[in-house]
């Protein structure tokens, strides 16, 4: 079957079409085409999101995206009325008015289409993007001449099924979210632990902004805190010790804080002279990544202990970050009781493939029961919670 994503939560628009057939007890994936526009460069001078700019921004591109989408795939949109089978939108958590643009868009293409469609949990999405091949590197060919991508984790024993994978805790870390979430097989999630505050992309991002970095905060921070990292390898050390705290690391719960590490950071910022702020910016972002992904891996290693998992997911925009992923597969290298399964690059932020993913799961439990008029159904809700 063929599934149309469609994703707006925030300030990425994307559409996006993913293949999905099953053969023998495996699952291949196609991921045909992907579409991500960002709207990065109209936030970054606000500093972060703008819901109005964003709602705005997603209105102009929705159809242009899905024209593209439509010429680049079959030539026409009606060509893609008929391959697609279903329709999956983003219906939370995230920014109303974003969200409205794009379930709008959705329930208007499937009530024009007679098409079914199904509103998706955003974090599902971001929670089953590991299960995504990487990017096919020539779509046309992958649609003419259908070579499906097998499911793949890290060992290559786990694509014969998905047996291998569950139970797992999977850490979510985007902008909006920091969970442990404990699934003991697809669509069967318990949160076991979250932020109490601030969110580890929003320590990023407000931690980028403390030291004039732009938005957004991760790849800015990554990029300068490999600077440092260069520096100190050249023998560059600076004489000032900057040491930030590792907050709730050995809490006995599985919960996070990250709200007190970017006080901490501003206080220690502030005190610095403009030119010891010039010299130490490297070394600040460094020790900011380095209590945030010492904090998320040892978490996560903790809930994967207690829990009895046999494998630790990760998802979210965060995961983008090298420096988590080298420490995970560090970790996991000493201590090989855990498979480790990490999304593809592209599919760690926000995307629309990771919506058509979580969407076959739910059509696989649904489709004998599938009601006529599910565009009806379709709604938007900010604080949509996983369950
Ligand atoms: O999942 P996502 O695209 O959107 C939400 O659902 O929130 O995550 C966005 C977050 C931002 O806070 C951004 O700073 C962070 O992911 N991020 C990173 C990196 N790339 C994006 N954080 C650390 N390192 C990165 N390379
Ligand atoms: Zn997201």
């Amino acid at each position: 079957m063929i599934i149309l994503g469609i994703e707006t939560s925030c300030d990425e628009t994307s559409l996006a079409l993913l293949e999905i057939s099953q053969r023998k007890g495996q699952l291949f994936l196609n991921p045909i085409k992907s579409i991500v526009t960002s709207q990065i460069k109209i936030h970054a001078p606000y500093g972060g999101v703008v819901p109005m700019l964003s709602a705005r921004e997603h209105v102009k591109n929705l159809p242009i995206i899905f024209q593209r989408l439509a010429r680049e795939t079959y030539g026409s949109s009606k060509k893609l009325k008929t391959k697609v089978d279903l329709l999956a939108v983003t219906e939370g958590p995230g920014l109303i008015p974003a969200l409205l643009m794009g379930v709008n868009f959705s329930r208007t293409l499937a009530w024009a289409w007679e098409k079914p469609i199904l509103g998706i949990n955003h974090l599902e999405g971001h929670l089953l993007s590991f299960l995504l091949p990487p990017k096919t590197e020539n779509y046309q060919s992958s649609i003419t001449n259908p070579e499906p991508h097998r499911v793949q984790g890290h060992k290559p024993h786990v694509v014969y099924g998905f047996q291998a994978i569950f139970p797992a805790i999977c850490l979510l870390v985007s902008g909006g979210h920091t969970q442990l979430i404990y699934l003991k097989k697809i669509s069967q999630y318990q949160v076991v632990g979250e932020t109490l505050d601030d969110a580890a992309g929003e320590c990023f991002d407000k931690g980028a902004r403390i030291l004039g970095l732009g938005y957004p905060g991760g790849p800015v921070i990554a990029a300068e805190a490999e600077k440092y990292q260069k520096q100190a390898a050249e023998g560059i050390t600076t004489t000032i010790r900057i040491a930030l705290p590792r907050p709730m690391l050995n809490s006995h719960n599985y919960d996070f804080s990250f709200s007190g590490l970017k006080t901490a950071l501003l206080y220690s910022w502030q005190k610095l002279s403009p030119i010891e702020k010039n010299k130490l910016r490297p070394a600040f972002a460094f020790e900011l990544q380095e209590a945030i992904t010492d904090v998320l891996v040892a978490k996560t290693l903790k809930a994967a202990h207690k829990y009895q998992v046999s494998s630790i997911i990760l998802g979210g925009g965060v995961t983008a970050n090298q420096r988590l992923r080298e420490k995970f597969q560090s970790v996991l290298k000493q201590n090989d009781k855990f498979n480790l399964f990490l999304p593809p690059l592209e599919y760690t932020t926000d995307n629309a493939m990771m919506i058509a993913l979580a969407a076959f799961f739910h059509w696989q439990k649904q489709s004998l029961r599938f009601p006529k008029n599910s565009w009806q159904k379709v709604t938007a809700e900010a604080n949509l919670r996983l369950s």
